[in-house]
Parts: C-alpha cells; sequence; structure tokens
C-alpha cells in the first residue's frame, strides 16, 4: 500500500495538499492544492497569470518536484516516480515539436522511446493522426504546417501512446480566435472519444467553461473553488472566482428581508430587488452576487417597480447593450438582449428590477 489515507485514493486523478515552494521566494507557489477528478473527466486549471497553474501541471507531469504534499492516479501515489515512468501525454504552449522531422515521426517518437514494434507504430501513427485529421499529411515536414496544424501534431503526439493522463498547458494561446473556437471542440472530442482523463492550464474564462467537466479557481496559490461549471458560475464561493469568472454586481453587507413569499434585497440607498428565490450564504454581512444578465432596467417613467437609478454609460454589442446604472452607492451592470425596444439615454432615470429567480450570496 502506497498511502493509509482513503481520501487521496478516491477519484481517478487526486491531488492532496500539494505545495511548492521554489528556491529564495517568499511564498508558496502553490499552496496545499487538493482535488480529485473522475476517469475521463476533463479538468481546466483556471486563474491569472501566475496564480500555479503550471506549476501544478508539472508536478502532475513530475517535471517539478512538490515541495509536499501528494499525487495519486488510479489510487497509485506517483507523487516520487521520475517523469519517464508516468504514463503522462503532455502538450506544452509552444507545441514543442522536432523541427527535422516530418508529421509522422513527431507523433511516432513516444513509441519509439518505448520501443513498441515498428508495424504497430505504423498502424497507431495512422490511427491517430486520422483522428485528429492530419492523415493526409503524414509525411510534411512540420515547419511546414500552419499553427493550427502543428497544434494538432502536438495533440496526436501527446496521445497515441495512450497515457493515463493527459495534460495541455494553454495549447491553444499562440492560435487565432477562430481556430481557437474550432481547437476547443475538436480537443474535447478527442478527449471523449478516447475517455482519456484530462487536465487543461487556461486563463480564459470561457475556454474553462465550455470545455470542462471540472473547473478549479487558482488564485495566488490556493484554490479559491473546484466544481462544474454551472457551480463555478452559479454559485461562486469566493468573490475573487464571481469577478474572475464572468462580470458581476457585487453588493455588500447586504441586508435581506423577506415580504408576501419573495425575498427583498437592499441595494444601499436606493430600495429593494425582489426575487422568489436565494441561495448561498445570506447572512447580513455577506455579498449578494447578480450577474448583469440577472437584471432588467427600463425607462423610470414606463414602470412604477423597482429600484431607481441614473444611467451613466451604454454599450451596443450587437445582440446585447450593457448598462451602467449608479444605484445609491452601487454603479449597477445590466446587460438587456437587444430586441429592437428603445435604448435607454445616457442621463435618463431607470428601473432596476431583478430579471432572475435566485440570487446568491457569498460568505464575507
Ligand atoms: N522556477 C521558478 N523559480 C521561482 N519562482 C517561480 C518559478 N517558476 C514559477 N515561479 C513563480 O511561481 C508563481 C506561479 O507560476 P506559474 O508559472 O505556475 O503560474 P501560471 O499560473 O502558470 O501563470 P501564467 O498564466 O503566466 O503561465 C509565479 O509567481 C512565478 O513567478
Ligand atoms: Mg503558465
Amino acid at each position: 500500500m502506497t498511502s493509509a489515507n482513503p481520501d487521496t485514493r478516491a477519484g481517478y486523478l487526486s491531488i492532496s495538499a500539494l505545495t511548492k515552494k521554489y528556491k529564495n521566494t517568499p511564498v508558496a507557489a502553490v499552496d496545499r492544492v487538493s482535488l480529485k477528478v473522475d476517469e475521463g473527466d476533463f479538468l481546466a486549471l483556471l486563474g491569472p497569470s501566475g496564480c500555479g497553474k503550471t506549476t501544478t501541471l508539472r508536478m502532475i507531469a513530475g517535471l517539478i518536484e512538490p515541495t509536499s504534499g501528494s499525487i495519486h492516479v488510479q489510487g497509485k501515489d506517483i507523487t516520487k516516480t521520475p517523469v519517464h515512468k508516468r504514463s503522462i501525454g503532455m502538450v506544452f504552449q509552444n507545441y514543442a515539436l522536432f523541427p527535422h522531422l516530418d508529421v509522422k515521426s513527431n507523433v511516432a517518437y513516444g513509441l519509439k522511446m518505448r520501443h513498441v514494434p515498428k508495424t504497430e507504430i505504423a498502424l497507431r501513427v495512422q490511427n491517430v493522426l486520422d483522428l485528429v485529421r492530419l492523415g493526409h499529411l503524414a509525411d510534411r515536414r512540420v515547419t511546414a504546417l500552419s499553427g493550427g496544424q502543428q497544434q494538432r501534431v502536438a495533440l496526436a503526439r501527446a496521445i497515441v501512446v495512450n497515457p493515463q493522463l493527459f495534460l495541455m498547458d494553454e495549447p491553444l494561446s499562440n492560435l487565432d480566435a477562430k481556430l481557437r473556437d474550432a481547437m476547443r471542440t475538436e480537443i474535447r472530442s478527442i478527449q471523449r472519444k478516447m475517455g482519456i482523463t484530462s487536465v487543461f492550464v487556461t486563463h480564459d474564462q470561457d475556454e474553462a467553461l465550455t470545455m470542462a467537466d471540472k473547473i478549479a479557481v487558482m488564485s495566488e496559490g490556493v484554490l479559491e473553488q473546484f466544481g462544474t461549471p454551472s457551480d463555478i458560475f452559479e454559485r461562486p464561493a469566493t468573490r475573487f472566482v464571481a469577478e474572475f469568472v464572468g462580470q458581476a454586481n457585487l453588493i455588500d453587507r447586504v441586508r435581506v428581508s423577506s415580504s408576501a413569499g419573495r425575498h427583498l434585497i437592499e441595494v444601499p440607498g436606493a430600495g429593494h430587488l425582489s426575487v422568489p428565490r436565494i441561495s448561498g450564504e445570506p447572512a447580513g454581512t455577506s455579498t449578494a452576487m447578480i450577474r448583469p444578465h440577472q437584471l432588467k432596467a427600463r425607462s423610470a417613467s414606463d414602470s412604477p417597480d423597482g429600484i431607481r437609478g441614473d444611467v451613466r454609460s451604454a454599450t451596443y454589442f450587437g445582440d446585447t447593450i450593457q448598462y451602467e446604472i449608479q444605484t445609491g452607492q452601487n454603479l449597477l451592470k445590466v446587460q438587456m438582449r437587444a430586441d429592437g425596444s428603445p435604448t435607454l439615454a445616457v442621463g435618463s432615470v431607470a428601473a432596476v428590477t431583478a430579471a432572475t429567480d435566485n440570487v446568491h450570496f457569498i460568505a464575507a
């Protein structure tokens, strides 16, 4: 037995109190991060630059030695296992392809290292190249490929060895917006087809929300929240998560009362928003989190309901319009569908109401 702690053995990949303190640095780059993902899951490590994503990924890969904590895969403690003895496929941000080799030799590399028989190598390389839709370019030099094609070679090279874990460090950051979108779908579909448990590093919230089964949001080395995309977006655990993942109106030290089966959320100096449900921790010291699309603004002269505020800005995004409305001390962001109804004029008075069934509260 490698570990007596049943907690670290559940889940396919389990990291427990994982910590890295680099030499001569005052604080830990990764500070007691614990999480578990199930077999076949796609985990996104999400957070701003410097929060410790790459360090975490490289510890899982075996490229960086943890200061403390443990990593288990399928119940086996691999914390001290050297990198070449781990079953890992990795894609780096700059792809790190071998420029002097053609596509199929790049992909075959890991299999050759493992002394797989030649005929089997040829077959597996062809299969995986077909999977990433590069079968027709097998003999091309990788230096004569587009960015997206190089990306696909890097994916193929990582997965051809059937690794236990597929690790990717910001693999889409060098691609233009359109290609990035296409590759998101492609990576996810390949990953699903192979059923391969994956960890994907990104600082892009949309990438994490659209691709991942589970998201770990990190800030300054600390795991702020671990959960499904809807946990993270709809029920953020901390102020940091609420603001990093999507836009949020945060109303501090909010008072909540009830009336006629509804909850009245006080917006200081402006009045109340009325909603049927609340979630999270609605204590008097907590913070109400309301996404811009969960608010509605109309001209105050058309609407007896709602809290009054001055329209400070109106920004047109094609399908939506975003307003900033000063209500008491809070400058509320309100996002409305651009459905043809007249835009509220900057300087006019608006009536703001809740356009959601539920307001989530974050503990102070
Ligand atoms: N070799 C090192 N020696 C000392 N400090 C390091 C080293 N590598 C990284 N760090 C520090 O550790 C912290 C986490 O770095 P890391 O590369 O894991 O962040 P990241 O989340 O991947 O950021 P980015 O999005 O910019 O890639 C940063 O403060 C960084 O400066
Ligand atoms: Mg990084």
